[in-house]
């Protein structure tokens, strides 16, 4: 979750503008379902409950194959779960009243490919006009450890930060009904504040260990410095094991950790190794967020790292937050949808105007898959790359498997999404000696002649990405260069570019996702012309490129006006939480 020194004075004026409406809070409200749910529920006239919020997903700068609230401001992923039916579930921290942060709820939606999405009603509201719900984790208690699921199998339990201007504490809700809506367990807070500031701890992400039977929880201590590693038989009773402190780059605050498991691609290396990863906000190298990991193994109690260093999941800077999906069997591929934007400017993001209704803030990436290769030089590493993506193809637009100098050239204006895949591989590369040329990629206005652009030297292995022809915004923290150097694999023998453009954001792939970036842009025109273009290759070698239209996964479930109503069948289904309208 967000909160930067400076961030959280503003935060504190954002509750307070709201104060307008406590007048209207209900105090309490006895819940239906268990004795032992929480009484302590909280109404604001200007926030649905029980019915999903409706979205105009035609705008120009609405994606269509990437995840973003029908309005308001989001940021973190939480809770992320794929239940036994493989419904994939993301909530979101959510500002349902105003298109800027503040007020945190638990925004959720559903998903069968993770792109194509069900907006639901809001999942968890706060307990009162001083509380925000912060970012946290979900998990399905398939054993009932809890004792919140006697009877059912596809209990879920979420678990996530309680923001009071006093302190931030560890809270749990229950689900009886698969994560749609949540019951507040009756003695929370489950820890108490700890680290040096009781306003600073937070964000929790819960994994299931298997070799100590026991639920395990990474949480910062933000301004410390220090992610605590927690464990827990009945996620109620939580013991500190450790803390992984001072690793890396530190910025002014570590955020939203998470532990997590994934497969090694090499034989050379164990079956699996364990990532730590830590988002950093504010401090990054580039300016405000930025996440970093860290490989290594976890024996149930402390998170040994293979060595010191610091490795980042993407050279840009719209990359922050991400959660790996609970319930992906580690000898899989992990999963994780990040948050694309950026604290330094993502409050005042042309996405979204003044009122409320006026368009959206933020959206995720697009699902990004994940396991760990032994590169040369660099070590193990996080790839990165994007999940099933040919799942979300619409049709061909280009191929070409011998384009050796050449240029595919394309308008995609009548493409309904505007959202475009492309590949582009060079093969031949048989010794470095043959590493030579260029290969670039354009998307432009035929209108305003606005791009953005990127590339690759395969001499050198410089990758970039360049989003400063566009119009649209400008901002001083608004960088709009970028690059990383990758480094060429004779086993390979190929150099690799792919890429997502999606009306307002851009994420781009090298070889298969050992350097990723993901950068948000805001052109005055949308961009509808795509130029790809090799030159200077070595006569051994010769280009195979590919360009796909994707599908408009949002406009396709739009009424005639563009609006997306999300899902209209499950009314009344999460009132619990939300308490009576009081109007
Ligand atoms: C899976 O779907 C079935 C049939 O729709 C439903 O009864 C069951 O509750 C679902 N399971 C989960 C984990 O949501
Ligand atoms: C559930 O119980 C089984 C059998 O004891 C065990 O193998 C598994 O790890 C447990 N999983 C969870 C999430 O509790
Ligand atoms: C299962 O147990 C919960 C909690 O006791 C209860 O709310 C729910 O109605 C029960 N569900 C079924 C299908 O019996
Ligand atoms: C956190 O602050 C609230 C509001 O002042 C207070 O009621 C609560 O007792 C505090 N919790 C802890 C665990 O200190
Ligand atoms: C968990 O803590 C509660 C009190 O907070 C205590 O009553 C209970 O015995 C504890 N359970 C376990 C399994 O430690
Ligand atoms: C990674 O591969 C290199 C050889 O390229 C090898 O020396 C190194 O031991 C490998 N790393 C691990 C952790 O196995
Ligand atoms: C886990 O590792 C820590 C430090 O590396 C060590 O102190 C602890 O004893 C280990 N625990 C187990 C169960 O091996
Ligand atoms: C092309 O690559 C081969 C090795 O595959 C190398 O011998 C040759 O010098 C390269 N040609 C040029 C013009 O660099
Ligand atoms: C690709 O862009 C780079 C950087 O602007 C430029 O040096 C190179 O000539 C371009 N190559 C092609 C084929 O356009
Ligand atoms: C591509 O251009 C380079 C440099 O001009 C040249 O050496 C190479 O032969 C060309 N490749 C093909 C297939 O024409
Ligand atoms: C590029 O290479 C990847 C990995 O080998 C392959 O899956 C993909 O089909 C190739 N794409 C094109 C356009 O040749
Ligand atoms: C579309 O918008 C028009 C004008 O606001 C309105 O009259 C019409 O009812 C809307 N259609 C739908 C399906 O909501």
């Amino acid at each position: 979750m967000y909160q930067s020194i400076a961030s959280f004075v503003a935060l504190i004026s954002l509750l307070d503008c709201s104060a307008a409406q406590s007048s209207l809070l209900s105090a309490s409200r006895a819940t239906p379902a268990s004795s032992r749910a929480a009484t302590s529920t909280y109404s604001q006239s200007d926030v649905p409950t029980g019915t999903a919020i409706p979205g105009d997903y035609d705008d120009a700068y609405r994606p269509q194959v990437h995840f973003s609230p029908p309005q308001g401001f989001m940021n973190d992923p939480n809770g992320m779960f794929v239940d036994a039916n493989g419904t994939y579930h993301l909530y979101y921290q959510y500002n349902p009243a105003a298109n800027v942060a503040g007020r945190q709820h638990w925004g959720h939606a559903t998903s069968q490919d993770l792109y194509t999405w069900t907006n639901q009603p809001i999942a968890i509201f706060p307990g009162g006009p001083t509380e925000g719900v912060f970012s946290g984790s979900a998990v399905v208690d398939v054993n009932n450890t809890s004792g919140f699921f006697p009877n059912q199998t596809n209990g879920v339990v979420a678990v996530y930060t309680i923001n009071v201007p006093e302190n931030q504490t560890q809270h749990i809700a229950y689900s009886h009904d698969g994560g749609y809506s949540f019951i507040k367990y009756a003695d929370n807070p489950v820890i108490s504040p700890g680290g040096t500031n009781p306003t600073q701890f937070r964000d929790p992400k819960v994994i299931w260990d298997v070799s100590t039977q026991r639920w395990v929880m990474v949480i910062a201590y933000p301004i410390d410095f220090e992610i605590g590693i927690f464990s827990s038989p009945n996620l109620i009773n939580w013991t500190a094991e450790s803390n992984f402190s001072h690793y890396g780059v530190t910025g002014l605050q570590y955020e939203c950790p998470n532990l997590v498991e994934i497969p090694v691609q090499d034989s050379n290396l164990s079956e699996s190794m364990y990532a730590m990863l830590i988002s950093i906000n504010p401090g990054a190298p580039l300016g405000g967020s930025i996440t970093e990991y860290f490989l290594g193994s976890f024996n149930g109690t402390h998170f040994d790292a293979l060595d010191s260093t610091v490795r980042f999941t993407d050279f840009s800077k719209d990359n922050y937050a991400g959660q790996f999906f609970y319930g992906i069997p580690s000898d899989e591929d992990q999963v994780t949808l990040n948050w694309a934007s950026n604290w330094q400017y993502t409050n005042v993001v042309p996405t979204a105007g003044e009122e409320l209704g006026d368009g959206f803030r933020s959206a995720m990436t697009v699902p990004r898959g994940h396991y760990i290769k032994n590169l040369t030089r660099f070590g193990p590493s996080l790839i990165s790359y994007p999940w099933n993506i040919m799942s979300i193809v619409e049709s061909e637009l280009a191929s070409n498997n011998s384009l050796d100098n050449g240029t595919v050239l394309l308008d995609y204006s009548n493409v309904k999404s505007g959202a475009v895949y492309f590949e582009a591989n060079i093969t031949g590369l048989t010794t470095s000696e043959s590493l030579d040329g260029t290969l670039n990629f354009t998307f432009s206005s035929s209108v305003s002649g606005e791009s953005i652009s990127g590339g690759t030297f395969i001499s050198n292995g410089d990758v970039w990405l360049d989003r400063g022809h566009t119009d649209g915004f400008s901002n001083p923290f608004f960088t709009d260069k970028f690059s990383a150097t990758g480094l060429y694999n004779e086993d390979d023998g190929s150099w690799r570019l792919s890429g997502i453009i999606d009306r307002s954001i851009i994420e781009i792939f090298l070889n298969g996702g050992e350097l990723s970036a993901s950068s948000v842009f805001f052109p005055t025109r949308p961009l509808d012309t795509m130029a790809l273009r090799v030159s200077g290759l070595n006569s051994t070698a010769t280009a195979s490129v590919g360009v796909w239209a994707l599908k408009a996964a949002w406009l396709n479930q739009a009424d005639v006006n563009g609006t997306v109503s999300g899902n209209v069948t499950s009314g009344g289904n999460s009132t619990r939480l939300g308490g009576m309208r009081l109007l």
